[in-house]
């Protein structure tokens, strides 16, 4: 393929977990094409992601699916800028299968390859979108790992306001969905039996919200859930029980969430809220944060459910607006812990500092 978008695709690799992902994005363009596998039912039979079962995994599907992806778009190496991947946070097998696999390609190819922030990318996932949001804003971040109240200014420029002190919200998702017996993922299970049950059954605490300030705590909670559970299992038929605890559950989480995103909002002033991560496709979240913004005369920005939880096509996208700053070297970066606000601004020098 020739013409003046020849050199502005980037191809987006993502490995940090269970989820490979490929896509192809040009700023020109927006997203070409993106295709998703997910390993949840190798794990499945453990109850958990199996850290060495994802990086074989891994291995066992990047070459045919990056091939599949090229070849249905009619492209090769010529037409791509650069080859971005997710460096971190992560699992480190799954991180330094995607690293060295998209550093080779590049290589190869003879483009840099985009060392990306998997958080960051969560955080710029809304960018996907028609109407994407305008710098300033505020970010919550909310994943199977993750759960950031972030002050983002610009690319790269980000305070964190609020962390988790203990689990993330989708580990209390998923935590409270194993406590109920239901299968994974736990998060999108247990919304799922939520919608059946009613919601002010139980009255679970709302963590950290009458003391002041922005972080999250959700130990607590699921320690709250698993004793209800205990304590009412007698008579009851379960289905009914287990669907009102799901619905008192999850409202809690989402109330939790919701509570620190206004307080946040008015500590900061923003009045636009990115919603990213595997969590923001909850659709009781979304639909309650909508609502509230809207009240403060604010907006809400979510990628589409899809491109929330973990996805390609927001690795080519971060990639593509760092690449200004990639070099061809032949360094493979993989940072299994990488706070996200030790990431310098785009344009700055070196902007992924001490990867
Ligand atoms: O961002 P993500 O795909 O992977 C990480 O980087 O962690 O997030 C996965 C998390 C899991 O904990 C999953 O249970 C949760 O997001 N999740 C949900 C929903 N969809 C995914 N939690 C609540 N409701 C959902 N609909
Ligand atoms: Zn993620």
């Amino acid at each position: 393929m020739t013409g003046a978008l020849q050199n502005t695709r980037f191809l987006g690799i993502e490995t940090s977990c269970d989820e490979t992902g490929v896509a192809l994005y040009s700023r020109a363009e927006g997203l070409i094409d993106h295709r998703l596998f997910s390993q949840v039912d190798i794990h499945s039979l453990y109850g958990g992601v199996v850290p060495e079962l994802a990086s074989r995994d891994h291995v066992r599907r990047l070459t045919p699916m990056v091939r599949e992806i090229m070849d249905a778009n009619r492209l090769d190496g010529r037409d791509i800028a650069g080859v971005a991947y997710t460096a971190g946070p992560g699992l480190i097998g799954a991180l330094l299968v995607g690293a060295a696999f998209s550093r080779s390609l590049a290589f190869g190819w003879g483009v840099p390859a985009i060392a990306v922030h998997h958080m960051e990318a969560h955080l710029l996932a809304p960018l996907l979108e028609d109407d994407p949001p305008q710098f300033p804003f505020l970010a919550l971040l909310v994943s199977g790992g993750h759960t950031l109240l972030v002050d983002v200014q610009a690319i790269g420029r980000y305070r964190i306001l609020g962390t988790t002190l203990d689990d993330a919200a989708g580990e209390a998702f998923d935590k409270g969905a194993m406590l109920l017996g239901l299968g994974l993922p736990g998060g999108p299970a247990l919304a799922q039996l939520a919608m059946e049950g009613n919601p002010a059954r139980f009255d679970l605490p709302r963590p950290l919200t009458r003391k002041p300030g922005l972080d999250f705590s959700f130990s607590g909670l699921k320690t709250a859930l698993a004793i209800t559970f205990e304590k009412v299992t007698s008579g009851e038929p379960p289905t009914h029980l287990k669907a009102d605890l799901a619905a008192s559950y999850q409202q809690a989480i989402v109330d939790t969430l919701a509570i620190k995103c206004r307080r946040a909002a008015e500590a900061t002033g923003h009045s636009r809220l990115v919603v990213a991560g595997g969590v923001g496709a909850n659709r009781n979240l979304r639909e309650r944060l909508r609502v509230d913004f809207h009240a403060l005369g604010g907006r809400v920005y979510y990628p589409r459910p899809e491109f929330c939880t973990d996805n390609g096509a927001m690795i080519a996208l971060a990639g593509s607006l760092r690449a200004q700053n990639a070099m061809l070297d032949l360094t493979i970066q993989a940072r299994p812990r990488w706070p996200l606000d030790d990431l310098r601004p785009a344009g700055a020098e070196n902007p992924l500092v001490g990867v």
